[in-house]
């Protein structure tokens, strides 16, 4: 097996903790302390992504997500850091009080086009027309699909299974709980697991598409990367497990008694999870496993997004 080239940029390993919360007792990936400005799990995926555009001699990066994306904000400040401009097709719309996420893509100079929820239902055909009408006339684009979640992004998360493996017993273990989004996280689980012959469960809440979808997508990402890179080893699609249900107001809003559960956590542990992702697969983890004192069996991986929080100061505030 040959593992792909990357470079550095995320603070790994990340500790993995145990914390008591309400009387139970768990364990916790710090995956939000990848870094400061370039934090969460998406820092993982790009050491790769960035080590190849870097390989292609690219020029910008178009890369796409929410208006809040930690992805995008997370690839503008490695494409930075790289010296690549960066291009970012996002959902929503300008703001010139930019919170969060949003104001550190501006901060960080990339060029922003914004869509709404229709067109970015295309926003892969459409970073690709843009690409190629670029590339015939000789500048070299490196476009990132939503989420890095490519067979090639997902080597974030089949190395941090290596990772979690000098910090833990594997074998005590039942699973992983993460947030899913696009799905390569939970994928490189998935195969990083399989590769070692761990039989993990990839609990995943699904926060922006459907359980059928997102399940799909998980499979086929990691089954595409068993390919792209001829790695011998079987994916058991029993392992992985969709919580679903746990983003019933939408992507872009969160539920006060979720808000509520976060602010209890927060104030107990020092420990702050986002609207987005981690807050909503935190409730799913807590009412699954916490609450039944399986949090030493299940760890739960935090992915990070604190600045999304910022984009819901408000909202925040406002919970009792
Ligand atoms: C904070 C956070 N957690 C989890 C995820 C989900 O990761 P994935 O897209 O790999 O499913 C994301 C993705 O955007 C994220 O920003």
């Amino acid at each position: 097996m040959k593992e792909p080239g990357k470079i550095k940029l995320a603070n790994i390993p990340t500790p993995l903790e145990e914390i008591k919360f309400e009387g139970k007792t768990f364990l916790i990936k710090r995956d939000d302390l990848t870094g400061t400005e370039l934090s969460g799990n998406k820092v993982r995926k790009l050491e790769y992504l960035i080590y190849q555009a870097l390989k292609e001699k690219a020029e910008v990066i178009f890369t796409c997500g929410g208006d809040q994306s930690n992805h995008a904000r997370a690839t503008a400040i490695a494409a930075a850091k790289a010296g690549i401009k960066t291009k970012l097709f996002l959902w929503g719309s300008d703001s010139k009080a930019a919170e969060g996420n949003l104001f550190l893509d501006k901060f960080f100079g990339s060029e922003i086009s914004y869509l709404n929820r229709k067109n970015y239902q295309e926003v892969n055909e459409i970073m690709f027309e843009e690409r190629d009408a670029l590339l015939r006339k000789g500048k070299r684009v490196f476009v990132i699909p939503e989420g890095g979640s490519t067979t090639l992004g997902i080597w974030g998360y089949i190395s941090f299974i290596r990772e979690l493996q000098k910090q833990v017993d594997l074998k005590k273990l039942e699973g992983i709980c993460t947030a899913a989004g696009s799905g390569g996280t939970a994928a490189g689980l998935l195969l990083g697991a399989a590769l070692l012959n761990f039989d993990l469960k990839i609990y995943a809440v699904n926060v922006l598409y459907s359980k059928e979808e997102i399940f799909t997508k998980i499979i086929r990402l990691a089954e595409g990367c068993a390919l792209d890179y001829k790695l011998r080893c079987r994916i058991n699609e029993n392992n992985l497990v969709i919580l679903d249900g746990y983003s019933n107001e939408g992507y872009k809003n969160i539920s006060g008694d979720k808000l509520k559960l976060i602010k209890r956590f927060a104030q107990a542990s020092g420990i702050l999870f986002d609207p987005a992702y981690t807050g909503k697969a935190f409730t799913a983890y807590h009412e699954n496993f916490l609450k039944k004192n399986k949090g030493k069996k299940i760890i739960f991986l935090h992915t990070g997004g604190l600045f999304g929080v910022f984009g819901k100061k408000k909202k925040y505030l406002s919970v009792n």
